[in-house]
């Protein structure tokens, strides 16, 4: 079975808030058991905004890494790595620029979006606009099936797939491509590849989308293929020609619930975070300073815990019982709002407390992450020489 590969990245923000932790972390958790997966620092991504201020990249990226490890990423089931130190990435960008109509880039919606938002900022740069070929790069450079993301980065992933579609159809008719990809078919062995043909006749014939995908199903599990017969049979199907650059799908992560110290959704840039590795003291503090239902003045006066953010935390920290006593102590005044707050204070102390256990491992020993990372970019850039050897012949780029 050709199983499907992950693919996700983050920008190097530096240290991971809760928010960060119950949003993506916990699915990248999930996903590296059930897939092959990739995740890796963008730290080129971030330059295209920061590129005035590229000085704390580096620091960041590591304090993120060490996040993710912490969260339960396992660089033994997951491969980690850094965009900048595979810079094959960077030559797929460049080939894919030649071919990219600047029409496509501008009409990304984060284009305005974010030269909107960042109004203080000159984002009228080559490197902001290209920042969606910079992703479409990252992820076609993998071959990746499926790319967990958040809601606004899905025209991105839909991006990716139209400039794989256009690569295909510019540069995927090799020179005796139909012969070839016949050949391909009888290797498949005389069941299948009679199935393979009734399927890809149904489809060329009647336009029936089922036939495609029980027709890429019987490759899916048809181990013995070479890459390049998996992709002229995937192509041939299709009647598109060979299959270079695989067309990824988003995985549309749900967006994170986690409310922050003030009610609002967990952000750095609304200063109402929790981070990761945060401090015992440091939680309490902030917990013990967030603002309760405006109406329990005093201790005496009973508030409504749907007007409380502590409220809100208790929904992600907190049992039935635990809640039930909560709701019937706040509207009785029967519970005073530091007593209502210990809970969830033990409640993000007992889910730290494995990660601070994870990290403290590479706090104390740097050169183990250091030593993921490099072993993460040799596996990631042996892929990616892969894919760049079938582009630049694809291309005619050989020189041999
Ligand atoms: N653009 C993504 C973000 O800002 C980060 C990113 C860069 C990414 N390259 C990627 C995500 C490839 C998924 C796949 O969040
Ligand atoms: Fe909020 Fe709890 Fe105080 Fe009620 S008792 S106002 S829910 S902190």
């Amino acid at each position: 079975m050709y199983a499907e590969r992950v693919l996700s990245g983050m920008r190097p923000t530096g240290s991971l808030h809760l928010g960060h932790y119950h949003g993506v972390l916990k699915n990248w958790v999930r996903l590296q058991h059930d897939y092959p997966c990739l995740f890796f620092v963008a730290d080129w991504h971030a330059l295209t905004t920061q590129y005035d201020d590229p000085q704390g990249i580096v620091q960041a990226t590591w304090d993120m890494v060490i996040d993710w490890l912490a969260a339960g990423v396992d660089p033994s089931q997951a491969t980690l790595f850094i965009q900048s130190k595979v810079p094959e990435h960077a030559e797929l960008h460049l080939l894919l620029s030649m071919m990219t109509p600047l029409g496509w880039l501008e009409r990304v919606p984060t284009y305005k979006d974010q030269q909107e938002k960042l109004e203080n900022k000159d984002l009228s740069t080559y490197g902001f606009l290209g920042y969606p070929l910079l992703q479409a790069a990252d992820i076609l450079i993998y071959r990746a099936d499926k790319v967990p993301v958040g809601e606004d980065q899905v025209p991105h992933i839909e991006f990716s797939r139209e400039v794989a579609r256009r690569f295909n159809h510019l540069y995927g008719r090799e020179p005796g491509f139909a012969d070839k990809a016949r050949e391909a078919v009888k290797k498949l062995g005389g069941k299948k590849a009679r199935l393979y043909e009734e399927l890809r006749i149904r489809f060329q014939q009647e336009g029936d989308r089922e036939a495609i995908e029980l027709g890429k199903a019987i490759l899916d599990e048809t181990q013995h293929l070479s890459l390049g017969d998996r992709e002229r049979l995937f192509g041939f199907l299709e009647g598109t020609g060979k299959m270079i650059l695989a067309e990824p799908g988003a995985l549309l992560t749900e967006a994170s619930k986690m409310p922050g110290l003030d009610g609002q959704k967990m952000s750095k840039s609304y200063s109402n975070t929790i981070t990761l590795r945060e401090s015992a003291e440091s939680v309490t503090k902030k917990v013990r300073g967030m603002p309760t239902d405006p109406a329990r003045v005093r201790r005496t006066d009973p508030g409504e815990p749907a007007k409380c953010p502590v409220w809100q935390l208790h929904q992600v920290y907190s049992d039935a019982a635990c809640k039930e006593w909560v709701s019937h102590g706040c509207r009785s005044a029967g519970i005073g709002c530091l007593e209502c707050k210990q809970p969830v204070i033990d409640g993000i102390l007992r889910e730290q407390a494995p990660m601070r256990e994870r990290a403290q491992v590479y706090l104390d020993d740097p050169t183990l992450v250091r030593s993921i990372i490099a072993d993460g970019c040799e596996k990631a850039r042996e892929l990616a020489r892969e894919t760049m050897r079938d582009v630049r012949e694809a291309m005619g780029l050989e020189y041999r």
